[in-house]
C-alpha cells in the first residue's frame, strides 16, 4: 500500500491533493472547528500544506503531532516556525507548549489503509492508537472529530480492527467525503 502511495505521479499527485484539500474546505472543517491538528506529509500521504497556509491567512490555530514517548502531543504550528526532525526523521515544532488530542477539535490523521467500515491501517507503530485511546472510552466527554487523509487507491475491502484500534469518523481522498460515525454525518456537509 506504502508503495502504492509513493508510485503516484508528481502530476496526479499534485491534482489529487487539490481536490481533497478542496474537499475539506466545502465540507466545512474551516468554518465548523476552532482547533484543527493536521500533519505534514510524509511517505507519498497527501499534502495537506495549502490548508496550513489558509489557516495561516485566516489566523486559525492549526496543530502538528510531536512524538511524546510512545504517543503524540500537538503543538500549534504556523508558517515560519522552527521544525526539528524527530527520531522517525519527520519535522515537528520544536516547543514545548503542546495539547493533548482530547483538547482539539478536528484531526486530520493519515494512514496507510481504510475500509468502508471506518478502520484505520497506520505505518504500524501504534502512535495514533495510543494517542486516541480515551476515545475508545464511551464516557469520555471530549472527542476530537478523526478525519482520514488519504488518496482513494489505500481503499481496501475490510480491514480486521484490533482491540486497541481507533476508528475514524470519516476519510477524505481526491473522490470525495466518505462519513462512518453519525457525528460526521452530522458536523461534515458538502
Ligand atoms: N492503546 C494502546 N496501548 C498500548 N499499546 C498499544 C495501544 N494501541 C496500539 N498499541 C500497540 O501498538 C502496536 C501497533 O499498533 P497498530 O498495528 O494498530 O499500529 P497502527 O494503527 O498501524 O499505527 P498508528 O496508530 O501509529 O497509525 C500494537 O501491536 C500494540 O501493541
Ligand atoms: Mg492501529
Amino acid at each position: 500500500m506504502r508503495k502504492q502511495r509513493q508510485g503516484i505521479s508528481q502530476s496526479a499527485r499534485e491534482h489529487f491533493n487539490y481536490r481533497i484539500q478542496q474537499t475539506l474546505l466545502s465540507a466545512g472543517v474551516l468554518l465548523r472547528f476552532s482547533s484543527i491538528a493536521g500533519y505534514l506529509s510524509n511517505d507519498g500521504e497527501p499534502s495537506i500544506d495549502s490548508l496550513v497556509q489558509t489557516c495561516y491567512e485566516i489566523n486559525r490555530p492549526f496543530y502538528l503531532p510531536v512524538v511524546r514517548k510512545k504517543a503524540l502531543a500537538f503543538a500549534q504550528y504556523t508558517l515560519g516556525n522552527e521544525l526539528s526532525n524527530n527520531a522517525f526523521n519527520i519535522p515537528e515544532p520544536s516547543t514545548q507548549h503542546t495539547l493533548c488530542a482530547r483538547f482539539l477539535s478536528v484531526i486530520l490523521i493519515p494512514l496507510v489503509g481504510f475500509d468502508n467500515q471506518g478502520n484505520r491501517l497506520g505505518m504500524g507503530g501504534g502512535y495514533y492508537d495510543r494517542t486516541l485511546n480515551f476515545m475508545l472510552n464511551p464516557a469520555s466527554k471530549k472527542k476530537p472529530l478523526l478525519i482520514g487523509i488519504a488518496y482513494s487507491l489505500q481503499k481496501v475491502d475490510t480491514i480486521k480492527p484490533h482491540a486497541w484500534d481507533v476508528p475514524l469518523d470519516a476519510v477524505i481522498t481526491e473522490k470525495g467525503l466518505i462519513t462512518f460515525s453519525a457525528k460526521a454525518k452530522q458536523l461534515l456537509r458538502l
